[in-house]
């Protein structure tokens, strides 16, 4: 049985599928195969792992209904036509649990980040522009005690937490489809409705999938519940905010930075006003992008086509 790799992985799990008996094809390049040659490749293939957010839409699906499991590397979803996979009967798994921590980092890093204004004085440094001491000027802001508003407070959201309160003392509040019982024992976090989690909260964090539902959730009027002093970090999908609503909300002063690890599109365009914005800090999509993160996904994602070779269901199978 064969199983075509979409991009390279690390050794270790391409390793395991070969222990299994898996014949592995790769595409060693470092970028994504144009799809008429992704469909080429799968033609003898009976399992594919795709690496990244490569789209397959429902003509892959339709040229490529052979296939007996898909294992995708990431989290998120968003780029797969899960309808298309289901109705050609294809199971698809993704690689849940794998970032809780690594994701976690990044929008804590960017809390801090944009509540000191850090990029915007690297860059001076960077620079070279000589600065001279100002005690009202460019002053940043500070995170302790203040409050964190997580919208969507599942695995990622609750590792966000545990070290906001750990470090800062911050109060916890979120808002989710459903409540989350171990979350509120473990930071005491309080659920709120969405118009409240904007309106108290200091800093708002999303970490949710990207879905119709959540799709431009944070649009003008949702900046506009905000408070003028407040900070919105997205390290989920770039979808998730309006992001000529945010550019507006920060010029006019309706909230008072931004921390994206996420953009629409990706990557963000060089003339991007958001850029240039002090109290914004912008990173290029790196929430798991770490050695350890990036081999547990690999692995992962070959755990779940060795699971679907012996006939097992996928242990994160994402369309049942
Ligand atoms: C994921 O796994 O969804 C991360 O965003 C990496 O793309």
């Amino acid at each position: 049985m064969k199983v075509f790799i979409a991009r390279n992985i690390p050794e270790k799990a391409i390793e395991q599928l070969k222990e299994k008996g898996l014949e592995v094809s790769i595409n060693r390049s470092r970028k994504h195969l144009p799809q008429e040659q992704l469909i080429a490749q799968c033609q003898d293939s009976n399992f594919l792992i795709l690496v990244g957010n490569a789209k397959l839409d429902s003509l892959f699906f339709e040229k490529c209904a052979h296939l007996e499991g898909i294992a995708l590397t990431t989290v998120g979803f968003d780029h797969v036509d899960l309808a298309a996979a289901t109705k050609a009967g294809i199971p698809i798994s993704n690689t849940a649990g794998s970032l809780r921590k690594t994701t976690a980092d990044i929008a804590f890093l960017l809390m801090i980040a944009v509540s000191r204004k850090a990029f915007f004085y690297a860059k001076e440094v960077r620079e070279k522009q000589k600065r001279s001491f100002d005690f009202m000027q460019d002053l940043g802001i500070e995170l302790e005690k203040k409050t964190l508003g997580i919208y969507g407070l599942g695995d990622i959201g609750l590792e966000l937490a545990k070290m906001a309160k750990a470090a800062y003392g911050m109060k916890i509040i979120y808002h989710n489809r459903t409540k989350n019982e171990e979350a509120e024992k473990l930071v005491d976090a309080k659920y709120v409705s969405f118009a409240d989690l904007l309106a108290q909260s200091d800093v708002v964090s999303a970490h949710v999938n990207l879905s119709p539902e959540t799709k431009y959730k944070f649009n003008k009027d949702a900046f506009k519940k905000m408070k003028n002093s407040a900070i919105f970090i997205n390290t989920a999908r770039g979808k998730i905010h309006q992001e000529e609503d945010l550019i507006v909300a920060l010029q006019q002063g309706e909230i008072w930075g931004a921390g994206l690890d996420v953009t629409d599109p990706e990557p963000i365009s060089s003339e991007n006003p958001l850029l240039e914005m002090p109290t914004v800090c912008i990173l290029p999509h790196i929430g798991s992008a770490t050695v350890e993160a990036r081999t547990k996904m690999a692995v992962m994602a070959a755990n779940n086509i060795i699971c679907a070779k012996t006939g097992l269901e996928m242990p994160q199978v994402i369309n049942k």
